[in-house]
Parts: structure tokens; C-alpha cells; sequence
């Protein structure tokens, strides 16, 4: 029977790996689709400065804000459409 050599191994290792972070990043925006955008908001607005109250700007300046804020949470689309429907209520 042909030895399994460590560079085998170490192929075998990464691929499960790389299995378990797809997996993992299934489970991740399973996560992400069931929170309100109010969630979203409470966990990602604050995290640089006080969380804006919904009622101290219009929608137009929401969905301006959200994406200015968008690039410095770091969120996804997704996240921000939520967050900023959530806001201009
Ligand atoms: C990584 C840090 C960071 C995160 C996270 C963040 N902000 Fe900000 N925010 C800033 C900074 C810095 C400023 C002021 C400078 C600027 O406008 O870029 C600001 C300014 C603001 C302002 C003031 C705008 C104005 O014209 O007075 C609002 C409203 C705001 N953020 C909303 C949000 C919302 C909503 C979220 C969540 C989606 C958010 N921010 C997440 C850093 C952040």
C-alpha cells in the first residue's frame, strides 16, 4: 500500500479546514438574515459613537448616512438596508 506522506496530510488538513469556514460562513449570514434591522443597529451603530435615534433625520439623510456608515461598519448591503428601512420609520 502507497505511504500517505505529510504533504498528503497537510492537503487533507487544509481542505477540512476550508470545509469548516465555508460552512461556518452559511451559518454566518443565517444569523445575519434573521436579525431586525433594529438588531443590526443597536450592534453595529454604536460601536464609534452614541447610537443616532431614528427620528433625528429624514429618510433621504438616512439612506445618505447609511451608506457613508456602511463603509465604516463594515456591513453588507443587506445589513444596511435593514438598518437604515429600520431608521426611517
Ligand atoms: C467604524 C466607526 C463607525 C461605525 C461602526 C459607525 N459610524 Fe457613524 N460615524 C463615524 C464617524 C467617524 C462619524 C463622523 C465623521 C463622518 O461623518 O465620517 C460618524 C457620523 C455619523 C453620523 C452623523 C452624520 C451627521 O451628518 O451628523 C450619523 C447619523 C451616523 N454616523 C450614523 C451611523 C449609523 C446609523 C451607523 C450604523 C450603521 C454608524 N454610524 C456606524 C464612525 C462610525
Amino acid at each position: 500500500m502507497k505511504k500517505i506522506n505529510n504533504k498528503t496530510w497537510i492537503m487533507i488538513a487544509a481542505s477540512a479546514i476550508l470545509v469548516a469556514i465555508a460552512i461556518n460562513g452559511c451559518v454566518e449570514s443565517k444569523l445575519v438574515a434573521a436579525k431586525s434591522g433594529a438588531q443590526l443597529w443597536a450592534e453595529n451603530c454604536q460601536r464609534c459613537h452614541n447610537t443616532p435615534s431614528p427620528n433625528s433625520f429624514s429618510h433621504e439623510q438616512w439612506a445618505t448616512i447609511g451608506l457613508h456608515m456602511q463603509t465604516r461598519a463594515q456591513l453588507t448591503d443587506k445589513e444596511r438596508e435593514k438598518i437604515v428601512a429600520f431608521l426611517s420609520q
